[in-house]
This record gives C-alpha cells, structure tokens and sequence, in this order.
C-alpha cells in the first residue's frame, strides 16, 4: 500500500503500552504516523516514546500553547485514517455523544477520515449494556471496530476486553484504507508447497514457503474478495477475512480447486506443487535394516495432474469466465520458460519468478517477479515486498475482470 496519513490516537487504559508497537507497525510499514493522546492516556504510556517512533509532536492536550503543530482541526484534516487504541469504555461513551472536552474527541469528531477503533477494558465494562449500546451507535456512525479478544486480562478476570495485537489492528486498518474493488468476487488462491507421501514419516516437498500466495490471499480479501486459499503444508497464520482449507499433496490440491472452480471468478495459483510423487507410498516407515545391509531405496515417481492446466482446460470445456492466473517459479531462462508454460496451458497472465536469487522467491519476504501476458508484452517489477507484488498482480486481475464483464 502507497504510504498513508494515519493518526493514532491513544486513551487511558493498561493496553496503551502496545500502542507504540503499533506506531511501529505501521511507521515500518512506511506510512507517516501522528500520536495523539486523552488527559489520562499520559498515565499509562510516554508521549516521548510516540514522538519518538512517529517522529512527529505528540500532543495530550487541547489547548496546547504548540497549536499549529497539534492543532486539532489540522490533525483531524491530515488524518487518512484514525486509529484509536486503545479505545476505553469512558471514550467510547463520549465519542456515542460527541463529547469533546480533550484533543482525541474533538480531533475525532472534527475529522472525515474513517475512525478505527480497537476496545481493552475489563470483561464487566465491556459486556455492561450501556458500552453495548453506546458501541452500537459509533458502528452506526460507520466507526469501524477490531476486536477486543478474549483471554486473560491484565485486571485479572478472563473473557472479552484485550485490545488486539498491534499487527491484527494494522491489518484492519488496511482494510478499511483499501476500497472494496472486488467485492462481490470469489478468488481461490492456492499457495505453499505440496507434500507427497513416501510413507508413515517421509514425503517429497520443497522450499515453498506459501508466502506469496498468502500474502496474494491477503490482499484479496483486504480489496473485498470472498477467498478460499488453498495452502499446503505451513506453519503461516491464515490471513484475517480468508477461507483456508489445509491440504498436503497434489492429488489433494487438484481435487479442491477443481471443486470450487464454479463457484470462483478468479483462480490465482501461487503453489509450488510437485510435478511428481511415489508410485507407491508404505502406510508404514520403511525401514533400513529390511532393505539389506547395503541397499539405498528406489522411489518409483508418476506424474502428478497438472493443475494448472485442468483448471484452463475445465474453463475453456465449460464457457467459463474465470480469470486465471499461473506462478512459473524456475531457476534458469525464467523468461522463455514461463512463455512457454503460458502457451502450454492457457491461461491469462503467468507470473514469473527467479528462485535462484537469495533475495527473492521462495522462503523470503520480497520478491522479483514479471507478469507474461499472452499478446507477448512483459512487465518486469523491481524487488517489492510481497504485499506489493500481491497489490500489483491483483491490479491486473481487476483490469482482466473488467474486460471479461
Ligand atoms: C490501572 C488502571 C487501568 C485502567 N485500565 C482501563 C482499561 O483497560 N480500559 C478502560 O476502559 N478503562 C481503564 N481504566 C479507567 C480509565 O483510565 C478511566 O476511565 C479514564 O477516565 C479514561 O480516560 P480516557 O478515556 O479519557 O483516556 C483504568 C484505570 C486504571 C487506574
């Protein structure tokens, strides 16, 4: 996402300790961050560590001899976006009321960016009716909430009321930041490496991380989508708004996606899935000393279906009007090789990628990809995060969408 104007604002309860994480969450992220804070926000976490992390005057206080700088119409018409967290249940009770007796109400109620905000308050302050009710009217007001999670709290009564983590609050505000441009969509992303049995203990996999399609996943649902992402063996958390369905080897995979092909407009497919597996696989570990003192072990291998390819054919058999998109990961000639697989299988658009460099590809958090369109045009992008790789690709999947409407 471009870099964005963002306050966060900060009230007076325990979890205002995490909010410069959060400042720099979203500072790291590149946009430009300002703090604000109530009269009693100051209690509970530096307005030094704010101004700090945000390189930006932090100010508590509405009549601030430093106005100009911590004006509060000018915060509230710089302001892209505010983030408030925590949010306490007395601020929630007098933003219901447009209460503005401190610099956070009156920078809020002044403001016409969008307002999120993120609740932390005692389990019996949460549930009590009258936060409810004073909740239901900021949502009314189209104030966009995350969280709060159940857990233990710091008062030390369990259920709802912890603010949540500083990176789940980034990823909503991103969400509100981003417009719905596909919403109405089914995307089905598939990502991650697939694992092919050899028996009880091993398997054939590879380095696939499935960032890249879970980050694709992400953003997709960031932009509105409904997305089922179909991973293979990972250890990464599934997106917030995202329908994972966990699978582990090809057949598995092939089995899935055909399954929701007629159901999906958009078919992303970011897995790096094995060309082959075992013949056979021992539902037990096959053990060295039954093989003979010196024997290795033969792996017949066949030919697993080729997904891709299914999915382009099924969509051209069936009249469909799905945008499909293919990843050709290689490690030499990237170019002719992913011409060649778009030729081969059909689709619209093949992403190309160089796994052989050590800064992009599998396994990290950026990557150098090439989009290969069938009229022959390539596009070839810097080294970008892969949120970025993902924004850009699913840019061309909208222009796609829209010529095939
Ligand atoms: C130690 C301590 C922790 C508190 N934690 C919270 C909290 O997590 N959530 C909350 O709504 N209020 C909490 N309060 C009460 C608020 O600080 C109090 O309502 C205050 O007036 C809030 O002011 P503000 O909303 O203007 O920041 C806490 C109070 C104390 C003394």
């Amino acid at each position: 996402m471009d870099p964005r104007r963002i306050v966060v604002a900060v009230s007076g309860g325990i979890a205002a300790y995490k909010a410069p994480e959060l400042v720099r969450v979203l500072t790291g992220a590149g946009h430009l961050v300002r703090c604000v804070l109530t009269r009693e926000a100051p209690r509970f976490v530096s307005p030094l560590v704010l101004e700090t992390l945000s390189q930006q005057p932090a100010g508590d206080d509405l009549f601030d001899s430093r106005s100009g700088e911590i004006d509060h119409i000018a915060v509230a018409d710089w302001a892209e976006l505010i983030i408030v967290a925590p949010t306490t249940a007395n601020l929630i009770a007098k933003l219901a009321h447009g209460i503005t007796d401190d610099l956070v109400t009156a920078v809020i109620l002044a403001t016409r960016a969008p307002v999120l905000i993120a609740p932390a308050m005692n389990v019996n302050m949460w549930e009590d009716e009258i936060t409810q009710r004073n909740l239901a009217l900021l949502r009314d007001r189209g104030f966009e909430t995350v969280g709060p999670d159940a857990g233990e709290l710091a008062c030390g009564w369990q259920g709802e009321g912890r603010m949540s983590d500083p990176g789940v609050i980034a990823e909503a505000a991103y969400r509100v930041l981003t417009a719905p441009s596909l919403h109405g969509q089914r995307v089905i992303v598939t990502a991650g490496g697939t694992s092919e049995p050899i028996d009880a203990v091993r398997s054939i996999t590879n380095r696939s991380s499935g960032k890249m399609g879970f980050a694709i996943a992400a953003e997709a649902a960031r932009r509105g989508a409904t997305v089922v992402l179909v991973a293979g063996e990972t250890p990464l958390a599934t997106p917030t708004g995202v329908e994972r369905v966990a699978v582990s080897s090809a057949l598995q995979m092939h089995e899935v996606v055909l399954r929701e092909l007629a159901s999906a407009q958009v078919v992303i497919k970011a897995a790096a899935v094995a060309d082959f597996r075992p013949r056979q696989t021992s539902e037990r570990k096959i053990k060295k000393e039954d093989l003979g003192p010196d024997a290795g072990l033969q792996i017949d291998l066949v030919r697993n279906p080729d997904i891709l390819a299914d999915v382009c054919r099924e969509v051209k058999q069936t009249g469909g009007r799905q945008v499909v998109v293919g990843f050709a990961a290689e490690s030499h000639d990237v170019i002719p090789a992913a011409q060649r697989k778009l030729e081969r299988k059909g689709c619209d658009l093949i992403v190309a990628n160089d796994v052989s460099r050590t800064d992009a590809g599998f396994n990290v958090d950026e990557n150098a990809v090439s989009f290969i369109w069938p009229e022959g045009e390539i596009e070839e992008l810097a080294l970008l995060p892969k949120a970025r790789v993902a924004a850009e690709l699913l840019d061309r999947v909208e222009k796609l969408l829209g010529e095939n409407a």
